[in-house]
């Protein structure tokens, strides 16, 4: 039985393409409920430029007022020096730090080249100096929308180039879901050769229906560590056709039933998933939430009763 950390990134890929700004509350409420479900690390929110990502405009209000619990990593993301102070100075748990791996995501995304980022990023991990963890996150890690195929060999250099740096993680994007298992087989297990010693996540967005398939190759391929969304929500506003990630709930049903350890309390976040509706004024694609989990089990219907009196 493997243990699966799982990540929370609803309140940051969820809300921040989310139509309607999701209020202040709604977002504190949610995240100190997810906070009790299990979760190993719960990405809070970004900061980022408000002008960027104005649905999550309230960074500093979220994370100045969750209710912390001891055991839960609260990380965020980060995009330049900027953001990182304004992460430092809110007491987060770990900087998410973000970049491309392809030039035109790149450009659309943080409006700068990836050589630039690279060393953007480098100044930030500099500044930080070990005073928190750090994670970075490779978009497009399976390919861009915009530029196609991007080389696993362009993915690992970027990987070695964070890792040399010190960093404590590692996570692969497929921002607009176009990773396939078995590429993500391959380069898992590339990955891990080379990145053992560091945190590998991988990071998946269901927008082809591929979603739990690539999460089932990289656990199966070694991979300990996920982030998933509440409900499917998500997807980066400057990747077009991105759709949401893997469904937490979905993901954790998966996994709990082939018996892993999730760490997470099913029941208690698929009634957080259930009340997700509500708070974002839509439908979710999430399905265990809607179909409850495979040991819920239906009365019969009378007939069948009348059958088994029928051939006793
Ligand atoms: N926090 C708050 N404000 C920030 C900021 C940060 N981390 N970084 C930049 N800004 C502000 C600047 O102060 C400036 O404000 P002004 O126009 O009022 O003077 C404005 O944003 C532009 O700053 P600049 O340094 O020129 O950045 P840019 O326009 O080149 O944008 C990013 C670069 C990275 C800041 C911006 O593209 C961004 O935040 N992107 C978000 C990407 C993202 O989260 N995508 C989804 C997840 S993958
Ligand atoms: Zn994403």
């Amino acid at each position: 039985m493997t243990r699966i950390h799982f990540n929370e990134v609803a309140p940051r890929d969820g809300f921040q393409i989310e139509p309607e700004f999701v209020p202040t509350e709604a977002k504190i409420e949610l995240i100190d409920e997810l906070s009790l479900c299990g979760y190993a690390k719960i990405e809070v929110t970004s900061f980022t430029s408000p002008k960027a990502i104005p649905m999550l405009r309230d960074a500093e209000i979220v994370m100045g007022r969750i209710r912390r619990v001891p055991g839960v990593e609260y990380t965020v993301l980060v995009p330049n020096l900027r953001g990182a102070e304004r992460a430092l100075e809110s007491r987060a748990d770990e900087l998410n730090l973000v970049m491309s791996t392809s030039e035109t995501h790149n450009l659309a995304n943080l409006r700068m080249p990836r050589e630039h980022s690279v060393k953007a990023l480098s100044e930030v991990i500099r500044h930080v100096d070990g005073r928190t963890p750090i994670n970075v996150s490779l978009s497009t890690a399976f390919g861009c929308p915009m530029e196609g195929e991007v080389a696993q060999a362009t993915v690992l250099d970027f990987m070695q180039r964070f890792a040399d740096q010190g960093v404590r993680g590692l996570t692969l994007c497929d921002t607009t879901g176009m990773a396939n298992p078995a590429q993500v087989s391959r380069i898992v297990e590339a990955a891990l050769a080379r990145f053992g010693d560091r945190q590998i996540t991988l990071h998946f967005h269901n927008t082809r229906g591929m979603g739990l398939a690539n999460v089932l190759a990289a656990v199966q391929g070694g991979v300990t560590r996920l982030d998933g969304s509440l409900g499917g929500l998500g997807g980066c506003p400057y990747a077009p056709g991105a759709s949401g990630n893997i469904c937490s709930e979905d993901a954790v049903h998966m996994l709990a039933t082939m018996g892993h350890d999730t760490g997470i309390d099913l029941e208690r976040l698929l009634a957080a998933a259930r009340r997700l509706p509500a708070i974002v004024g839509h439908e979710v694609p999430g399905q265990v939430a809607k179909a409850g989990p495979s040991t819920r089990l239906h009365p019969a219907p009378e007939s069948v009763a009348q059958l088994r009196a029928q051939f006793a």
